[in-house]
């Protein structure tokens, strides 16, 4: 088993990515999970999640619990070792230069030897306690569209947990994401997709070496240049040839550089074209999978359909070309995604700040 430790508040969501690059994700505490099996490789490229650790075992949200797990745990390891504690939202409040020192000393009274500079191990500890905020799988009202929560377990606060998790580090995601930021790539535009959110979106949608990645409003490329960073190929269309011309700019910068990428996963080729994502010149079935980020009401500048329209149009087209999709939206479009085929596998609200709400829409 492993130790999953998320990095954002929306722990729903990031499981839905962790999904990606690990099976059997069972959200445990709020900002933790576990998991049966990991690619190490694939959590290096993941956004949410900061962590995988080999799970040693979990206790009670408290010190002296945690010393007694690891004083009896069988530890299969030898060497050098160090021990990293955190406190998810400073929920538990225990100390964690206290807890990094106990756990070091049961750890040397087990005959290791401590060495936090470059250890051969490094033994993650983490603690959290709160509810178990229900998400991930939301119904579509039938008459609205409108996205609705079911209860879990009848309390739709969801369960209280208390939980301290220790694991041996196996896998760290790159955390590079501040290199990217939108308004530093070479094209930029207003409305581009922040890379952490990108990142995530194409890793929900498969992006990986040998997968081709689909975005057919491509703008300034953003999901696409994450999605080639994880290995995928991808494809850009978008009806603005502006776009289309600095969509390659972007790529052409991020996924073309001499140095290996951090990932030690190769960038994936791509392509981009001017087109219409309701008409793709492209064949049924031709690629893995699509993300598409649709315009927002108020910011849309193109007037040749009407939003609904267009997002029913792109919705069919990607249902033609592709076997899943990835659809982000400042509305829940579920409805109009149920009414050309998909089925939802999931749907996330996210809020961005007061005015902007982001949906996330997971369809097969
Ligand atoms: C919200 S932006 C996408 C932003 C993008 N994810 C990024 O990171 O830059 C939506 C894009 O859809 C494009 N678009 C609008 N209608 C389109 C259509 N019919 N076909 C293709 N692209 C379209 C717009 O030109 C705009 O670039």
């Amino acid at each position: 088993m492993y130790l999953l430790e998320f990095g954002g508040e929306d722990d729903a969501f990031a499981a839905c990515e962790a999904a990606s690059a690990a099976s059997g994700v069972s959200r445990i505490a709020p900002g933790l999970a576990l998991a049966d099996a990991v690619v190490p490789r694939r959590v290096r490229g993941l956004a949410y999640t900061h962590r995988a650790s080999d799970l040693v075992g979990h206790t009670d949200a408290d010190l002296e619990s945690a010393r007694t797990l690891l004083e009896t745990a069988p530890l299969e390891r030898e060497g050098s070792i160090a021990v990293r504690a955190v406190d998810v939202h400073g929920s538990t409040g225990v100390s964690t230069t206290e807890t990094e020192r106990a756990l070091g000393q049961v750890l040397v009274d087990r005959g290791f030897s401590v060495d936090l500079d470059d250890p051969d191990h490094v033994l993650r500890a983490a603690f959290s306690r709160g509810r178990l905020e229900p998400g991930g799988t939301v119904e579509a009202d039938a008459a609205t569209g409108d996205l609705v929560r079911p209860l879990e377990g009848g309390d739709q606060r969801g369960e209280h947990t208390s939980v301290c998790a220790l694991g041996w580090l196996e896998a760290a995601s790159v955390r590079d994401f501040g290199e990217r930021a939108p308004t530093d790539k070479p094209f930029f535009q207003p409305g581009s997709m922040d890379p952490l959110l990108a990142r995530a979106v194409a890793n929900v949608a498969g992006a990986h070496p040998g997968r081709t990645v689909l975005d057919p409003m491509c703008g300034t490329g953003g999901v696409l240049v994450e999605a080639g960073l994880v290995g995928a190929d991808v494809i850009g269309t978008d009806a603005q040839e502006k776009m289309a011309r600095g969509a390659r700019e972007n790529l052409a910068h991020f996924l073309e550089p001499t140095e290996p990428s951090p990932t030690g996963v190769s960038r994936g080729s791509w392509h981009v074209g001017r087109g219409d994502a309701t008409r793709l010149p492209l064949a049924a079935d031709s690629v893995d999978a699509v993300v598409f980020d649709a315009p927002y009401g108020r910011q849309s500048k193109i007037d040749t359909h009407r939003l609904a329209d267009l997002v029913s149009g792109a919705l069919a087209e990607t249902r033609r070309v592709a076997s899943r999709a990835v659809v982000v939206a400042d509305r829940s479009w579920a409805t109009e995604a149920r009414d050309v085929g998909w089925d939802l596998e999931a749907a996330f609200e996210r809020r961005v700040h007061r005015s902007l709400t982001r949906y996330v829409l997971v369809c097969e």
